[in-house]
């Protein structure tokens, strides 16, 4: 056998070559309170349950009352609902739609009404389960548009979608509007409060002013809140809540259909380590409602600075009016894949988007309480970063002839050969925007075919 002390060892110096999880430099993936400790006992609450099975809550009724607690806890949060703990944002979303898709057992090609700024989760939900996605353009500010939406039910809508905030631009959905015409249709409406369920309560208490987006709405029927986002959960965890126990049924799934063990199972998983929901319930214990607003008026500041510092850099320019703790930065001159790398050079992590619909390319920035304090940095590096950036040297003309039904791996080789990813993510990045979405979504499978072996 290697010895423990190696093989943990070993772990460390590869873990040394990821992006940081701490000091807010990784402006996309991670989230960070900052507080000394946190990961800490999240760590040792994960390994005292890390064996046992959530399978089976009559067989270990300390992950069932640990489950119960947690979602009590958002529940109160969000003013309501009946929920399960699942293993992250996309399995709530994907749920939301499966329960809605599976109540609804006599519409034959069931379909979900999304604003097309809705996360793409709810792509996933319906590539997985065969439901076709209606997505509605937003307005200029990246909102959904309520009416556009109303106009886009039909009778074989079994939900409708808006994000709260969304992730792309950090903008609040009109989730009345929206919710008030599911309901006019009998519609369920799900609220993707994934990224902003954990920090808008605590916003509204330091006195931001944001329209409604929780169980008080009526029409909302279901909502998502992730637990290793803004409640600073080792990763793992969300929270899907539906606004009554019966709505929450069709999430269900029991099978007497083989010779085996009960199989009975609330979430897509049947093993469910025990792990992240201790891990969940011990940081929630120990933060509670009085750190989270701590954490919450830390993340605000930043935000406030952030943004203020952002829109006085020449030539960069915020999307739309954001409401959370996620900004894009947009430009119509500098080079934003050349900006992002030059930032990665000064150690910051900001994720490139790419332009879609009204919305150009730009830059993501998910902004934490870890980020208090180190705004003005963050900022010069920005500034020196734009000044900086020159656009990758590569040809698009390099997608000439690729097409998505037909891209053979020799062309993909091909096309992998011309670009030098030590150089950076620019090239690669310039070449992704310029193909069109099938291609893209092509490309990028192959890619993803490459690194795993
Ligand atoms: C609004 C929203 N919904 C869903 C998700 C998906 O969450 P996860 O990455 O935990 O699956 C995210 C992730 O950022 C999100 O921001």
């Amino acid at each position: 056998m290697i010895p423990a002390e190696q093989v943990l060892a070993e772990l460390k110096e590869m873990r040394a070559h990821d992006l940081p999880t701490h000091g807010g430099r990784t402006m996309a993936y991670v989230y960070d309170s900052g507080l000394a400790g946190l990961d800490e006992l999240g760590a040792a609450a994960h390994a005292l349950a890390s064996s046992a099975n959530g399978l089976d809550p009559t067989a270990f009724p300390s992950l069932l009352r640990m489950e119960n607690e947690v979602v009590a806890t958002a529940a109160k949060l969000l003013n309501g609902g009946f929920g399960q703990v699942t293993s992250g944002g996309t399995e709530s979303c994907m749920l939301a739609v499966l329960a809605a898709r599976k109540a609804r057992p006599d519409i034959e090609h069931p379909s979900i009404v999304i604003p097309v700024t809705a996360h793409a989760a709810f792509h996933k939900a319906a590539h997985y389960f065969n439901i076709r996605t209606i997505a509605v353009p937003v307005t200029d500010g990246f909102v959904a548009d309520p009416e556009a939406m109303r106009a886009a039910i039909d009778d074989t809508t079994v939900l409708v979608v808006a994000s709260a905030p969304s992730y792309a631009h950090g903008v609040i959905d009109p989730v009345e509007e929206i919710a008030a015409a599911a309901a006019d249709r009998g519609v369920r409406c799900h609220v993707d409060a994934c990224i902003g369920g954990w920090v808008l309560p605590y916003f509204a208490q330091l006195g931001v002013r944001f329209k409604p987006f929780d169980f008080t709405v009526a029409g909302v029927t279901s909502i998502s809140v992730d637990l290793h986002k803004y409640a600073y959960c080792p990763k793992g965890t969300s929270v899907l809540l539906h606004a009554d126990a019966s709505l929450r049924r069709s999430q269900y799934f029991a099978s007497a259909e083989w010779p085996g063990y009960t199989m009975l199972n609330s979430t897509m998983q049947s093993t469910r380590s025990g792990g992240p929901i201790a891990a969940a319930w011990a940081v929630l214990r120990h933060v509670g409602e009085d750190g989270y607003l701590e954490l919450a008026s830390k993340t605000l500041a930043a935000v406030r600075e952030l943004r203020a510092g952002i829109e006085q850099i020449d030539g960069l320019r915020i999307l739309g009016d954001p409401a959370s703790t996620l900004f894009s930065i947009a430009s119509p001159d500098i080079d934003l894949f050349g900006l992002a790398d030059q930032m990665r050079t000064r150690g910051w992590f900001v994720q490139p988007q790419f332009a879609f619909q009204n919305s150009p390319a730009n830059l993501h920035l998910t902004v934490t309480a870890a980020n208090r304090g180190n705004e003005q940095l963050f900022l010069s590096d920005l500034r020196d970063s734009a000044s900086a950036a020159v656009p990758a040297e590569i040809s698009v003309d390099a997608l000439k002839g690729l097409d998505a039904a037909t891209l053979t791996s020799d062309q993909f080789d091909t096309l992998l050969s011309a670009v030098d990813m030590s150089k950076g993510m620019a090239a690669v990045n310039t070449l992704l925007a310029a193909a069109p979405a099938d291609l893209r979504e092509r490309l990028l499978i192959e890619f993803l075919g490459r690194m795993y072996s």
